[in-house]
């Protein structure tokens, strides 16, 4: 394996900040420093230190799963989970659905073991911003768009500014940078309209594979690894 690609799948650097710290000689295998990420490793045996320090080999794992209908993004509910959907190794090394999608919604959901960096993008501090095609009962009047982007107020909470780009005055995609207990729904509801269909297609830098049938899953690339490390580690960005 190459050295960046051990350094990013431990979730220590990003590819793009490992090729850094190996150009400042801050990592080292068996003792010595190398010049390049692109050397080949094995993680099983050789020692590989960062600042002095040995790092543990822990593979971690991003997948992207076009979450079908009718599926938990838990994983308590042993018969629906979602993680039922993937080869069992997944879940034996930890991996987890990273934030709630609700049984009827659909689309874009990251699974991982990287517990750090779910846990960061979930944080409501970082407005890691959410779009969802969507697909209402009642069509949009310009009034209640400006509501719905303004802010609404659910009684328990005020929503931040959200974007929405109409298609047709009941279809469009709707971007928040919040993530409550059925945030779309609620705010929907809260200017007289039910959702008919939801589907995420962006999740902070990811966008839903458009090859993925329902149900089907794929491991992140390593650009869409960093981006996503990149968001989690970032300071916390402002709302939408
Ligand atoms: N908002 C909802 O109402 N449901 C979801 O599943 C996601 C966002």
């Amino acid at each position: 394996m190459r050295l960046d690609k051990f350094l990013s799948a431990i979730g220590v650097l990003s590819r793009r900040e490992s090729s850094g710290a190996i150009r400042h000689k801050k990592v080292t295998v068996n003792g010595l420093p190398v010049r390049s990420g692109a050397v080949q490793i094995d993680p099983e045996r050789d020692v590989i230190a960062y600042k002095g320090e040995t790092l543990r080999w822990k593979a971690k794992f991003y997948v992207m799963l076009n979450k079908p209908e009718g599926t938990i993004s838990s994983t308590e509910d042993s018969e629906r989970t979602v993680m039922k959907l993937l080869p069992p190794e997944y879940e034996r090394a930890g991996c987890f659905p990273c934030g709630r999608l609700d049984v009827d919604t659909v689309g874009l959901l990251l699974i991982t073991n990287d517990g750090d960096t779910a846990h960061a993008l979930l944080s409501p501090k970082r407005h890691v911003a959410k779009s969802y095609r969507f697909r209402c009962s009642e069509p949009l009047t310009e009034e209640m768009i400006a509501r719905l982007e303004n802010g609404v107020d659910l009684g328990d909470f005020k929503t931040a500014p959200a974007k929405l780009e109409m298609d047709t005055p009941t279809e469009g995609v709707i971007s928040i940078s919040e993530g409550k207990f059925h945030q779309i729904k609620r705010m929907l509801a809260s200017v007289g309209s039910g959702i008919e269909f939801l589907e995420r297609i962006k999740f902070g830098p990811l966008e839903l594979d458009g090859s993925l049938e329902r149900g089907a899953f794929r491991e992140l690339t390593e650009e869409e690894i960093d981006s996503l490390l990149e968001a989690a580690n970032n300071s916390p960005q402002g709302a939408i």
